[in-house]
């Protein structure tokens, strides 16, 4: 069949299949199996697909409408001004994180500490806006961990990865001017887990304990440890987990607590200034 009624048979099925931006998703689709980006794909659309192509972009479809992730079927997601290669021990990086990128570059920093660098969404965003910060990125799956070297490569950008739980892997005495971290943060019982792709994204990156704050409270109670008088520690939390984060700041005797709202005016990202 020719690329452009393939296009149209595609977009057909996404929507009866309630996916939300069919016609976008159909050409990401179609440009991942044919190879041919932006107007190529227009250009050739009178090109028929040969019969691996075709097998290819069925089982994306079939995949795609079971809801399983776009991101991972096409193997990479635009996060900040970066190309990230994702795949399925990485979580899929959010727009909402970058709520926490562009409060932590409203300050200056030479150095800066990254909990739980999944693909290394955060840390190659600060790496990439100041690119003399000396960077370092901890992260706990040794696979995902690979995941966010290949992608510091990708973007030639230099940061030092660590493997470990959370604060473990830095020396004694190592201290930072800022500190950021997009932990997992949701309840273990929550039905969203089950809903939305969610099932599909490792479960270590999303779940912490009963209330969702079991990560958020090591990393809070820490990290005065490994802050500069003055450096700001930035965590992302859930929409309703505001006023627990804001408390266990307080508990750890920061300073300046505030939280800030996501694009969607949800509370999403709390920090403060460890004096
Ligand atoms: C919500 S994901 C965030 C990934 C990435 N920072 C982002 O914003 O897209 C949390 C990450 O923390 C990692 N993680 C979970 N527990 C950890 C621990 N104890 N120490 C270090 N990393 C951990 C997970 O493997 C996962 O990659």
């Amino acid at each position: 069949m020719k690329i452009k009624d393939t296009l149209a048979q595609v977009k057909a099925k996404l929507l009866s299949g309630g996916i939300e931006n069919p016609a976008l998703e159909a050409k990401l689709i179609l440009e991942k199996v044919t190879g041919l980006k932006g107007s190529k794909l227009i250009v050739y659309d009178d090109k028929d697909l040969i019969p691996t192509q075709e097998q290819d972009l069925n089982s994306i479809v079939l995949k795609r409408l079971q809801n399983y992730p776009l991101a991972y079927l096409l193997g990479h997601r635009e996060f900040w001004s970066l190309d990230l290669k994702v795949t399925e021990d990485t979580l899929i990086p959010r727009p909402d994180t970058e709520t926490l990128v562009e409060e932590a570059l409203a300050e200056e920093f030479k150095s800066a500490l990254d909990l739980g660098t999944g693909t290394g969404a955060i840390i190659l965003s600060l790496k990439k806006e100041r690119p003399y910060a000396h960077c370092v990125a901890v992260e706990l799956n040794p696979r995902t961990l690979e995941i966010a070297k290949e992608n510091a490569l990708l973007n030639k950008l230099h940061v030092d990865f660590r493997l470990g739980f959370w604060f473990e892997p830095l020396e004694k005495g190592e201290i930072f001017d800022l500190i950021v971290s997009n932990p997992p943060y949701i309840e273990e019982n929550d039905p969203h887990l089950r809903q939305n792709g969610l099932n599909f994204e490792p479960q270590g990156a999303l779940v912490s304990g009963p209330q969702g704050l079991d990560d958020l409270k090591i990393i809070i109670a820490n990290a005065p440890k490994f802050l500069k008088k003055g450096g700001r520690l930035l965590v992302e939390h859930g929409f309703n987990q505001g006023a627990a984060v804001r408390e266990l700041f307080f508990k750890a005797s920061f300073s300046e607590v505030k939280t800030i709202c996501d694009l969607g005016g949800n509370e999403r990202v709390t920090c403060g200034r460890y004096l």
